[in-house]
C-alpha cells in the first residue's frame, strides 16, 4: 500500500500525524504533511487508512 499527500489540497490540519504519528510528517516550514514512507508500514495501515478518511481536505490517497 502506497500513501500521497497532494501539497496543494493540504492546509496543516495536523490530524493525520495525530492519528498516524508514525505515518505521517509535518513540515516545520509550512506545516504541510507528507509521508514518512510511501510504502506504507503493514502495522500502520489501519492508522493511514484512517488518517484517509479523517483529512478535512481530502488530501491523502492511498495506491494498493
Ligand atoms: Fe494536511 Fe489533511 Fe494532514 S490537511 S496536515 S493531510 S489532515
Amino acid at each position: 500500500m502506497k500513501v500521497h499527500v497532494d501539497q496543494q489540497r493540504c492546509q496543516g490540519h495536523t490530524l493525520c500525524s495525530m492519528i498516524a504519528p508514525k505515518a505521517f510528517e509535518l513540515s516545520e516550514i509550512d506545516g504541510h504533511s507528507s509521508p514518512v514512507d510511501e510504502n506504507v508500514a503493514h502495522d500502520q495501515e489501519d492508522h493511514v487508512r484512517e488518517a484517509v478518511h479523517s483529512c478535512p481536505e481530502r488530501a491523502i490517497t492511498l495506491t494498493e
